[in-house]
């Protein structure tokens, strides 16, 4: 079964008909909120809000591991992630949707691997290309027949946060080659591959990242692209779930 995380914007899925909440617990503890198993499209699909419902969790308080291991209990055998990121390369522009097809870790302190029991087998999973790409196909696909400013590929940065970048910080992420930056794509990227997960994320940009404007970055700012912005993402989801 599909399933969809959705971030910063996208709390619930008001198309999604509801058919039944898991609140699932995990051996690494319980995930942001209950796991929602709904149909959407005649398809029927998982979705978890990735801050909880309503959004209370930082980037850094969200448990990546429940969260995952939930969406795996829960039957799930794909995920589209959702992120809001800040645009750093003329590829991501505000408003556009960037389907990343690369990512570079700066985050630290989270825990970032579910294979933490001495008693079982180590695995250092292959982590060269961190997305699907049958996922990402598909996904593009659905892109390419919409009207909307959207990227194939980039680069999606993972910072700590809950603050924004510098703009010397934007610099250096650029020299990196990162196209996207925001705070949630790690671990969970990487939790979806030990999991033997495919995974492909599907990222708004809601800002010009820092340095990269004139003016100071505002949440005021950043919640009037995620009205319109995540509205959109919700439309390519459900023709995505759709086949
Ligand atoms: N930086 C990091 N994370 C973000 C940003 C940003 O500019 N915008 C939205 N999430």
């Amino acid at each position: 079964m599909l399933a969809f995380i959705g971030g910063t914007g996208l709390t619930r899925m008001d198309n999604l008909r509801i058919i039944r909440r898991q609140a699932i617990s995990t051996r690494f503890g319980d995930p942001s909120a209950a796991v929602v198993e709904g149909e959407l499209d005649g398809q029927n699909v998982l979705f978890l809000a990735r801050h909880g419902d309503p959004h209370v969790l930082l980037p850094h308080q969200v448990n990546y591991r429940a969260n995952m291991t939930a969406l795996k209990e829960a039957g799930a055998t794909a995920i589209v992630a959702v992120n809001a990121v800040g645009g750093i390369t003329a590829q991501a522009p505000t408003g556009a949707l960037v389907l990343p097809d690369q990512i570079i870790d700066y985050t630290w302190g989270r825990e970032m691997t579910l294979f933490d029991d001495p008693a079982e087998p180590l695995v250092h999973v292959d982590f060269s290309w961190p997305f699907d790409s049958a996922l990402r196909n598909g996904l593009k696909e659905k892109l390419a027949a919409s009207e909307l400013k959207w990227n194939d590929g980039g680069c999606y940065a993972a910072t700590q946060g809950p603050r924004l970048e510098t703009a010397a910080e934007i610099i250096r992420l650029e020299r990196d080659g990162c196209d996207i930056v925001g705070m949630t794509g790690m671990p969970e990227a990487v939790l979806a591959r030990e999991l033997a997960l495919p995974y492909a994320m599907l990222s708004l940009v809601v800002n010009p990242a820092a340095g990269k404007s004139s003016h100071e970055i505002t949440m005021a700012e950043i919640e009037a692209v995620i009205h319109d912005g995540m509205a959109n993402v919700c439309r390519v989801l459900t023709d995505f779930a759709g086949g």
